[in-house]
């Protein structure tokens, strides 16, 4: 098993005399096999960052365990540590005086990797990481997407087993993120373990292959980003380039038109097919069943929870 969490609770104290207590996490459990790539779905203040941070082994959990590839967190912290890669997303932590090369250089040092190796490791990173052409020039002067890409490369310079990847992509241009989808997959072919909190629902349902809402500091589910389309009992979409109208079908919720693309939006799978035959039956070709994708699971999951039902 790569992660291995039961019932870990994490609460802060805050307020002015420390007497308020926020719970953070509250009993989660959740397992990540190896060379899974795992997303972590949940709304502000759901507890993700807390998870990777007890992950990580920066934070301890107030009850509850986790283990890393059957590691204690707390109890194994040492060898933990020499098992993961980190990146929190955003532009902190980086030396803005420093270039990227020397910035990797330096980690390589942290991380014990000895000279001869490290130049090597160094360079690779900064070609994987599309950072070769702007390797020494200084971190100041990248772009907010640079600076992400030169945190990745860093969290990747202990050759990690697994890579705990908070909101890595926030901000990133859209090329860059696309960049990225390619780099966690070839990541996941070389037998790492990923664990990717994130707000794209369109990233996570490409790059992972499973994921996990949570909300509140608790599990609502686990599951592929299909099988948590189906679990949903969500609306599916019948889509088909056509001029004819289905409007007043049973099981029909609504339709719209886009270039020539008739979207429509059914109840069920029985409505589905009851539409899909009707437009063959007109001659219409191209016809389709899309299940709902995962950002309408995600809204109807997390926004039904957060209006108390
Ligand atoms: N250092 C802290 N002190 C007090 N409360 C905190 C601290 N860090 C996080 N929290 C609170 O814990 C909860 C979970 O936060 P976090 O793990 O950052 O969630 P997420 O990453 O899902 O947005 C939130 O209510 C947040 O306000
Ligand atoms: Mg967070």
């Amino acid at each position: 098993m790569g992660v291995r969490v039961r019932e870990v609770g994490r609460t802060y104290r805050k307020g002015r005399r420390k007497n308020e207590e926020v719970v953070a996490l509250d009993g989660l459990s959740l397992d990540v096999p190896s060379n899974e790539v795992h997303g972590l779905l949940g709304p502000n203040g759901a507890g993700k960052t807390t998870l990777c941070k007890i992950l990580s082994t920066v934070l301890l959990p107030t009850s509850g365990t986790a283990e890393v590839f059957g590691l204690d967190v707390v109890a194994r912290a040492d060898d933990v540590r020499r098992q993961i890669g980190i990146v929190f997303g955003g532009e902190r932590g980086l030396y803005w005086k420093l270039t990227a090369r020397q910035t990797l250089r330096y980690w390589a040092a942290l991380y014990k990797i000895p000279d001869a190796r490290a130049k090597g490791r160094v360079d690779e990173l900064l070609e994987r990481l599309g950072l070769a052409e702007k390797a020494d020039d200084l971190v100041e002067t990248y772009s907010r997407g640079m600076k992400q890409r030169l945190h990745l490369a860093r969290g990747l310079i202990g050759d990690p087993r697994l890579i705990l990847l908070d909101e890595p992509t926030t901000g990133m241009d859209p090329v860059a993120a696309h960049d990225f989808r390619g780099l966690i997959g070839e990541l996941r072919a070389e037998g790492r373990t990923i664990l990717i909190t994130t707000h794209d629902m369109d990233e996570a349902e490409s790059v992972c292959d499973r994921v996990t809402l949570i909300d509140k500091g608790r599990v609502l589910a686990t599951e592929t980003p299909r099988g948590l389309a189906e679990m949903s009992g969500l609306q599916q979409w019948v889509e088909a380039e056509t001029s004819v109208d289905v409007d007043g079908l049973p099981g029909v919720v609504g339709t719209e038109r886009r270039d020539g693309v008739l979207r429509v939006r059914v109840v069920d799978a029985a409505a589905a097919r009851v539409v899909i035959d009707f437009l063959l039956d007109r001659g219409v070709r191209s016809v389709r069943a899309v299940p709902p994708r995962l950002e309408d699971v995600y809204l109807d999951l997390v926004g039904r929870r957060g209006m108390g039902v």
